[in-house]
């Protein structure tokens, strides 16, 4: 092999879009997808690859110290893609604590064991962190998000993706740690965990249960189909500069409420129903607390440099992310299994 390439988060949603690509484009590398297999991690989504002879997992967390020096120990990793994460702002209302120890304490031991591993010896190393345009705050009606607007975040979960940059930032100042980061906006797509919006409105349209929309509906998000952001990832890695930030968007701002609008039209029309007939399922709940206005991000700097744009439509990408919801009836009917009822109850009944 030529190099071993350590992703972990590789069995959630985005981190298994990035270990296929990997695996399938790269055979002369070996990726090892190091994860924990939280709630949110899920081996159903990496099974068209799981035999791949360049391919590995490890169950682990990458809050305990101990067990990630032993795993790069064992390794040696060349570069790291870090996804892992606890990602879902709600929960992280519930449970800020959880959010620090993944992604603050997580992303520090990674970066300890990064900087143990390669001493001086960095040539052709390199650690690129994942983050979330969530850290730049809440924008008004105008405006983008840049790779200069200053961090802003405000729930508990952009709060530990902010620090968790801003470690980043400091292992390559401080320690030269060959590091790159980028920020992406909502992303959508196939296996997708149905806490989210667009697989939770999914999921209970096909049931006909309750969409719970958050207030008015008029928080407005910029949405990217997953394997466009898979795709970034995989260019910013192999030709991103160190210790830069890159931005990555779709420019594509929906509001809430339009966004459920439309995924309802598509539902009708892929389960036969009468037009019309999903959205009167819509039903407004209590706000988030602190929910954030707007994000729109500006990915002028990846297209330029890096020659990056998104290749599907919002249009294309909802209607295929709703057919594989619908084809998928297996791996839908397991992630809504067990605990989640409990986390759906606790988080919708009574709100
Ligand atoms: P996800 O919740 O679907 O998956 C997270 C994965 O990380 C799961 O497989 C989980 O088991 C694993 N994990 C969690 N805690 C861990 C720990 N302590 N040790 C090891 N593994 C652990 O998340 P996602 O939506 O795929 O997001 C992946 C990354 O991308 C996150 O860093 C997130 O902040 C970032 N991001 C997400 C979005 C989005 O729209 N989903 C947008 C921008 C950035
Ligand atoms: P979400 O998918 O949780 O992503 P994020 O909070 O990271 O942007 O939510 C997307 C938007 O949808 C956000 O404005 C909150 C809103 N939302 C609802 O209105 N109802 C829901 O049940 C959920 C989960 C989200």
């Amino acid at each position: 092999m030529e190099k071993t390439i350590l992703i972990t988060g590789g069995a959630g949603f985005i981190g298994s879009h990035v270990v296929r690509l990997m695996v399938n484009k790269y055979p002369d590398y070996r990726i090892v997808n190091l994860d924990a297999l939280t709630y949110a991690g899920n081996l159903e989504n990496l099974k068209e690859i799981e035999n791949a002879p360049n391919y590995a997992f490890i169950k682990a967390d990458i809050a305990d110290e101990k067990k990630i020096r032993e795993i790069f120990a064992e390794y040696k990793p060349d570069g790291i893609i870090h996804l892992a994460a606890e990602s879902h702002v709600d929960r992280s209302i519930s449970d800020p604590l959880a959010f620090v120890k993944a992604n603050v304490i997580g992303t520090v031991n990674l970066l300890n064991a990064a900087r143990d591993l390669w001493g001086n010896n960095l040539s052709g190393k390199r650690f690129y962190h994942i983050s979330t345009d969530e850290v730049y705050g809440s924008l008004g009606a105008t405006g983008f998000f840049t790779e200069d607007t200053a961090y802003d975040p405000r729930s508990p979960y952009s709060a530990s993706k902010a620090s968790s940059d801003h470690m980043v930032r400091a292992w390559y100042h401080t320690y030269n740690l060959p590091v790159v980061i980028s920020n992406c906006s909502n992303n959508y797509g196939p296996n997708q965990f149905p806490e989210k919006l667009i697989p939770l409105a999914i999921n209970n349209i096909k049931h006909k249960r309750d969409i719970p929309i958050y207030g008015k509906g008029e928080n407005v998000r910029d949405w990217l189909y997953v394997e466009d952001h898979a795709a970034a990832i995989d260019l910013i890695f192999h030709e991103g500069q160190l210790g830069e930030t890159y931005n990555i968007g779709g420019n594509n701002e929906w509001t809430n409420i339009d966004l459920i609008r439309k995924l309802c039209e598509v539902m009708d029309e892929a389960l036969g129903r009468e037009k019309g007939e999903s959205a009167e399922l819509i039903t407004f709940v209590k706000d988030r607390a602190g929910h954030d206005k707007r994000y729109a991000i500006d990915s002028e700097k990846l297209m330029k440099e890096l020659g990056w744009k998104p290749s599907l439509q919002f249009e294309e990408g909802i209607v295929k992310t709703v057919e594989w919801y619908l084809n998928n009836e297996e791996w839908l009917n397991n992630v809504i299994s067990g605990d989640y009822t409990d986390y759906y109850s606790t988080q919708y009944d009574n709100r």
